[in-house]
C-alpha cells in the first residue's frame, strides 16, 4: 500500500489522464483562468497540490464487484491505511450497486466514493462471466501498492463485453477497464473565478466539451447541498482477447457544495444525482 496520500493520488491521476485526455485539457483550462485572476492563491495541502496544481479535487470514484477477492471493503483498505474514515452508505437499486464514501480528517484531501456491483443479482450468464474475470486474479493482487490504478487483471472477449453491456453498463466498463479512477472531480467551491457550477458548465461547453445531460446537466442543487455535473466519458481503445475496440473510458466531474444549516460545508453525496452520474460512461 502507498505510504502517502500524495503518492496514491498521483498514481491514480497519471493513469486516469492517460485514457482521459479531455480531463487534462479541462484541468489546464480551469487552472489558467484561475491563475489569470488570482495573484495570491493560497497554498493548499498535499494530495491536492503539486501534480494537480491548484485545482482542488473534491473526490474520486472507484468501481468494483462485490466478490470476496475484490469487494468494496478490500479497495477501502488502501484509504483506511492513510487515515481515511468510512462515512455515508448508498444504494442504487436499479443499477444493483452499493456504495460507500470515505473522508480524511484533513478536509482538503479528496473524498473517495467506492461502489460495488451486487453480482448475485445479475442474470446467470452475466454472473458466470464476472466470476471468470475475477478467478484470473491472484488472491493478493488487491493489496498491491498500485492496485487501485492497475487496470484489468484478466482476458475478456469482446463478445463477453457485449453480453455484460446488455445487462449492466457498469459491469461492462469494469470488465474493459478494471481498477482505476472512474473520475476525478473539480471542486467548484475552490475555483477562484467561477464559484457557480452553471458558469463552469458554460465554459466547458464553449470549449467544445460534451456534458452528461441525463437528469439535466446539473444534478442536485442547494436543496440537497450538492450540485454536480460531468463530461461524457472520453473514448479510448481497449484490447480484448480477440480484437481491439474504442469504447467510453473515464469522465471529469464538477461539484459545488453548499453549507448545511449548522454552517458546515456538506461533505456527503446524493444518491439520486450519483445515479445519473454513473451514466457518464454509457455506450449508448
Ligand atoms: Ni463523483
Amino acid at each position: 500500500m502507498h505510504n502517502t496520500i500524495e503518492n496514491l493520488f498521483s498514481g491514480l491521476w497519471n493513469d486516469y489522464i492517460s485514457i482521459t485526455p479531455s480531463a487534462e485539457k479541462i484541468h489546464a483550462l480551469l487552472s489558467q483562468q484561475r491563475n489569470a485572476n488570482s495573484h495570491a492563491s493560497k497554498s493548499v495541502g498535499s494530495a491536492n497540490s503539486d501534480s494537480q496544481s491548484d485545482i482542488i479535487n473534491d473526490h474520486i470514484a472507484l468501481r468494483t464487484f462485490n466478490l470476496e477477492k475484490v469487494r468494496l471493503s478490500k479497495l477501502a483498505e488502501h484509504f483506511l491505511a492513510l487515515g481515511y474514515e468510512a462515512k455515508g452508505d448508498y444504494n442504487f437499486a436499479a443499477k444493483k450497486l452499493d456504495a460507500q464514501h470515505f473522508e480524511h480528517p484533513d478536509k482538503v484531501q479528496p473524498k473517495v466514493f467506492i461502489s460495488e456491483l451486487k453480482v448475485e443479482l445479475m442474470p446467470e450468464n452475466v454472473q458466470k462471466i464476472i466470476h471468470q474475470l475475477i478467478e484470473q486474479m491472484p488472491n493478493d493482487a488487491v493489496t498491491e501498492t498500485g492496485f487501485l490504478y492497475s487496470g484489468k487483471h484478466w482476458d475478456v472477449s469482446s463478445n463477453d463485453y457485449d453480453v455484460l453491456l446488455q445487462h449492466s453498463e457498469y459491469a461492462a466498463w469494469m470488465a474493459a477497464w478494471g481498477y482505476r479512477a472512474n473520475h476525478f472531480t473539480v471542486s467548484v467551491n475552490h475555483l477562484n473565478t467561477h464559484h457557480i457550477l452553471e458558469d463552469v458548465n458554460t465554459i466547458l461547453k464553449n470549449a467544445g466539451f460534451t456534458l452528461n445531460a441525463s437528469g439535466g446537466e446539473i444534478k442536485g442543487g442547494p436543496s440537497v447541498y450538492l450540485a454536480q455535473s460531468s463530461t461524457m466519458a472520453d473514448k479510448a481503445e481497449v484490447s480484448f482477447s480477440d480484437t481491439s475496440r474504442t469504447i467510453p473510458s473515464c469522465f471529469y466531474e464538477f461539484a459545488q457544495r453548499y453549507h448545511l444549516p449548522n454552517g458546515e460545508l456538506y461533505q456527503g453525496f446524493v444518491a439520486a444525482s450519483a445515479d445519473k452520474i454513473f451514466e457518464s460512461t454509457n455506450v449508448k
